[in-house]
């Protein structure tokens, strides 16, 4: 099915003559005939430049968790912003979504206002460093916290199969640009295994400031914790008097009012929240122990500008009041397992082996009946088949994104109505990528040389 594509195209054109890759961030880059270009949002719906609708999925990679446009938050936005935007001075809004941060996450009981998620979790590695005066971090592979130096290690952007050894794992550095020294300061190891996490801690586990963790992997097919791991994790920070660093960027103010704190009861030192803190404004925020958080203006530095700018605090503010008795998050996670048990009936249907990891209002659809519970597991997924059957969904009006290691996403706007009609569209989908003989192409499975 072809839909109209001129203005987009002639959008797209114009944006490669001035942008690279024709899209302000690399993530948004689908092709040069293919990038998304949308021009209206409301409630789960988005349009692009040549007046077609989308069922959105993608949700501006998580944010809006209220819905595009979402009246109330707007109009708080609007109400504020008519009095400045900008005044480098403390303002009572500031102070109100700190104290909902502090109300609704739990163990946070300092909180400092941030941009983007990339800020919140550099500024809380160097709390941490501070705190502990090391400088050694560890991160998960197959775990994205940010476009920044320090954290462009074995993300999700990583190919699984040139990871190395278990035992002995290749850093993997996702951009050219990145000083050599850093390198040492970033520990890599594969999510979800005691043993290698526990044996890297013998070995150095006393020069290591912080461990930094998404507890749900948001950037790789929204994959959990095995039980007992982040347990496992808070025992072993405490052990070696490391900083616990729970990156909540995807999942804070989603899967539960307190995020993955409150969903699975374990408390991070510190934790960083982004995207749904402001339905899509962007506003960020870190925070965690009094103690720690307290280095902070003693001899730590933290600052920016538009911290606490009231336009994203503003949308903050209505969003929290909306997200914080936990009736909103429970109807979206309801819809969401709804959509879900659709989407496994017809793949199941299709003879197309899956499983789906996550919640109901984030997910990720793994086209493997390989057991999977990390990033290097992967490599089974038929990430070809995911790919085409995404395409064909966006030809007829359902859009996630077409790399299935980022979530399916569903907002409080996401309705019965709009379930069926993915799920309609869904079947139709799948059985165009049959007629095309995918289904019955083995994933390629590429392992280490
Ligand atoms: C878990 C996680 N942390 C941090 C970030 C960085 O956030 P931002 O893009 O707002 O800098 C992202 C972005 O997707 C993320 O998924």
């Amino acid at each position: 099915m072809s839909k109209p594509n001129i203005k987009n195209q002639e959008l797209r054109d114009r944006a490669a003559k001035v942008m690279p890759l024709g899209v302000a961030s690399n993530f948004r880059y689908w092709g040069p005939t293919a990038n998304p270009v949308i021009v209206r949002g409301e409630g789960c719906y988005v349009w692009d430049a040549d007046g077609n609708r989308y069922i959105d999925y993608r949700l501006g990679f998580g944010p809006v968790i209220l819905g595009h446009g979402h009246p109330l938050v707007c109009e708080r936005v609007a109400q504020a912003i008519r009095h400045g935007t900008s005044f480098a001075a403390l303002t009572e809004l500031e102070v109100r979504v700190a104290e909902r941060i502090t109300a609704m996450c739990p163990g946070v009981e300092m909180v400092r206002l941030a941009n983007s998620g990339a800020e919140a979790t550099m500024h809380a590695l160097r709390v941490a460093r501070a705190y502990t005066g090391r400088e050694k971090i560890i991160k998960f592979e197959g775990q994205y916290h940010g476009m920044y130096d320090y954290m462009l290690w074995s993300t999700a952007s990583s190919n699984p199969a040139a990871l190395g050894s278990r035992r002995n794992p290749i850093k993997y550095q996702q951009s050219s640009g990145i000083p050599s020294a850093i390198r040492d300061l970033v520990l890599t190891l594969p999510f979800n295994d005691f043993e290698l996490l526990e044996t890297a801690l013998k070995r150095e586990g006393y020069q290591v400031a912080a461990i930094i963790v998404e507890p749900i992997l948001g950037n790789s097919f929204s994959i959990g914790p095995k039980p007992g791991w982040l347990e496992f994790l808070r025992q072993k920070c405490d052990e070696y008097g490391i900083v616990l660093i729970f990156d909540e960027v995807k999942t804070g103010f989603r899967v539960a009012p307190g995020g993955a704190q409150q969903l699975f009861g374990v408390q991070a030192d510190l934790a960083c929240y982004a995207k749904a803190i402001a339905n899509g404004f962007p506003l960020a925020a870190f925070g965690g122990k009094k103690e720690i958080m307290e280095v902070i203006g003693r001899g730590v530095s933290h600052g920016g500008t538009y911290c606490g700018n009231v336009v994203a605090t503003a949308a903050a503010d209505a969003t929290l009041e909306l997200l914080q008795d936990g009736q909103v998050l429970r109807a979206i996670e309801a819809q969401g397992r709804t959509l879900q048990a659709g989407i496994a009936e017809i793949l199941s249907d299709s003879g197309i082996p899956h499983q789906i990891k996550g919640l109901g209002s984030m997910f990720g659809i793994l086209l493997s009946d390989k057991e999977i519970w990390e990033f290097r597991d992967v490599r089974h997924h038929n990430a070809a088949l995911y790919e085409a059957i995404a395409q064909e969904l966006v030809a007829r009006g359902v859009m996630p994104d077409p790399d299935a290691r980022e979530p399916w996403f569903l907002s409080a706007a996401h309705d019965q109505e709009a379930i069926t009609q993915t799920l309609d569209i869904l079947a139709e989908a799948v059985q165009a990528v049959r007629t095309s003989g995918l289904i019955d192409t083995p994933a390629v499975v590429e392992d280490g040389k």
